[in-house]
């Protein structure tokens, strides 16, 4: 037995390979193109491992694909692999819609035709699952209730609006072909190997590099946040035991503006690294807001935790203390992942912002 996981050198899959190695011993074949988002030291704890198998490879190579799930023969296929940047989907939309819609349809039919080839036993136990996001259901007003799995799909920008395109794909998939499905739709995760590209490892990077803290608008826009291992626990009981084509929100309850997220920030960072220029504070500095900025995204967690019995076990306290210290201690990642290319998007986004 083994599963194939797509965009496990990522944020969000790296993490979920390292904790599935971590309690199971059933091997992991990774497929990752290593984008500017996919870093093998990511998972340089399984140099070694003889079950984590990775192949450098897009999602958009049908011929790979099949020869991959010919050879291994997973039980399941859990789809990570996206472009992942709002802010990047904003400058540059063809590798969204390339990865994001024409990467889960080949994905989708190369699963198609591998489960239609499997035995009855074989084809009980096959599972696709398809990591999405709460974008795809747009912004909320102040008052408005968090969104659930039945809330209206209004993608507001090209990113959420290609993960949404890829949930119906999925959901075509599973209707019209009977292909086993589920798919979750999560919050804004956070935790340690996220690119500091994503807010929260961006100040941390800047905060200690002395550099300005970027705040699109007035600040006021709210996020839920969920810790990273929280979602890939989530992620196996859906694997586990989720119904059949359902699909899942997953999310942190905490609904933070992001003005507040940075000024948690600034206090772990004042209180364990103090900067002898005072507090970190003083970096904070407004800038044009994103075109298209969601207001608010909340997540109606209830159903995963009825139907599931899955809750977060981090607080937004812990979770985020956890965070700034592997930040700390990682200060050699984060300088050997901002290179060139990285130097080059801050240049791009933020020249731009006054
Ligand atoms: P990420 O950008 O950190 O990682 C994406 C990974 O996909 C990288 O390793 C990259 O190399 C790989 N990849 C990109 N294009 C590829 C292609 N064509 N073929 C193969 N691999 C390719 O993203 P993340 O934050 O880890 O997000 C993972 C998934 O979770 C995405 O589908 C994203 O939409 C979803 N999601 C993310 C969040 C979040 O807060 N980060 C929240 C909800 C949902
Ligand atoms: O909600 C889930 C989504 O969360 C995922 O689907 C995406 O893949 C992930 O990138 C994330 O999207 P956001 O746009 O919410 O994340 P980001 O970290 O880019 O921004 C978080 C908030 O902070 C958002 O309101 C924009 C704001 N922001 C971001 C950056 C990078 C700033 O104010 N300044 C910044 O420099």
């Amino acid at each position: 037995m083994s599963i194939l996981v797509t965009g496990g050198a990522g944020f969000i899959g790296s993490n979920f390979v390292l904790d599935w190695l971590a309690l199971t011993d059933e091997p992991v074949i990774n497929l990752d193109l290593l984008t500017y988002a996919g870093n093998l030291e990511n998972l340089a704890l399984l140099a070694r491992d003889d079950r984590h198998i990775f192949i450098r490879g897009d999602i958009c190579d049908r011929p790979l694909i099949d020869r991959l799930l010919h050879r291994y023969q997973p039980r399941a296929i859990i789809h990570f692999a996206a472009e992942s940047h709002v802010d990047r989907s904003i400058h540059g939309p063809d590798a969204f819609m390339r990865t994001n819609i024409d990467g889960t349809f080949t994905l989708l039919e190369a699963a198609r035709e591998y489960w239609n080839g499997l035995n009855e036993q074989g084809r009980g136990g096959f599972r696709f699952h398809h990591v999405s996001t709460d974008e795809v259901y747009g912004s909320l007003l102040p008052k408005e209730p968090p969104f659930t799995e039945t809330s209206l799909y209004q993608p507001n920008s090209p990113y959420s609006a290609s993960k949404a395109a890829s949930d119906h794909l999925v959901r075509a998939w599973h209707h019209t072909y009977g292909l086993p499905v589920t798919t979750s739709n999560c919050s804004n995760n956070y935790g340690p190997y996220q690119f500091p590209e994503k807010l929260i490892p961006l100040v941390i990077a800047n905060a200690l590099a002395g550099k300005p803290l970027p705040i699109y608008g007035d600040g006021r826009q709210i996020r839920d946040w969920l810790y990273v291992s929280d979602h890939c626990a989530a992620l196996r009981r859906i694997l586990a035991e989720g119904r059949d084509g359902a699909t899942y929100n997953v999310g942190g309850w905490n609904e933070i503006a992001n003005i507040d997220i940075v000024g948690q920030v600034i206090a772990l960072l004042d209180e364990l690294r103090p900067s002898p220029a005072g507090s970190y504070a003083r970096l904070i500095t407004h800038v044009t807001d994103r075109p298209g900025h969601d207001r608010r995204y909340a997540i109606d967690a209830r159903k995963i935790e009825q139907e599931l019995k899955w809750r977060p076990a981090e607080t937004f306290a812990t979770g985020i203390r956890k965070t700034v210290l592997w930040y700390l201690e990682h200060r050699q990642w984060v300088e050997r992942v901002t290179s060139g290319a990285y130097r080059q998007w801050i240049d791009t986004n933020y020249g731009e912002r006054p």
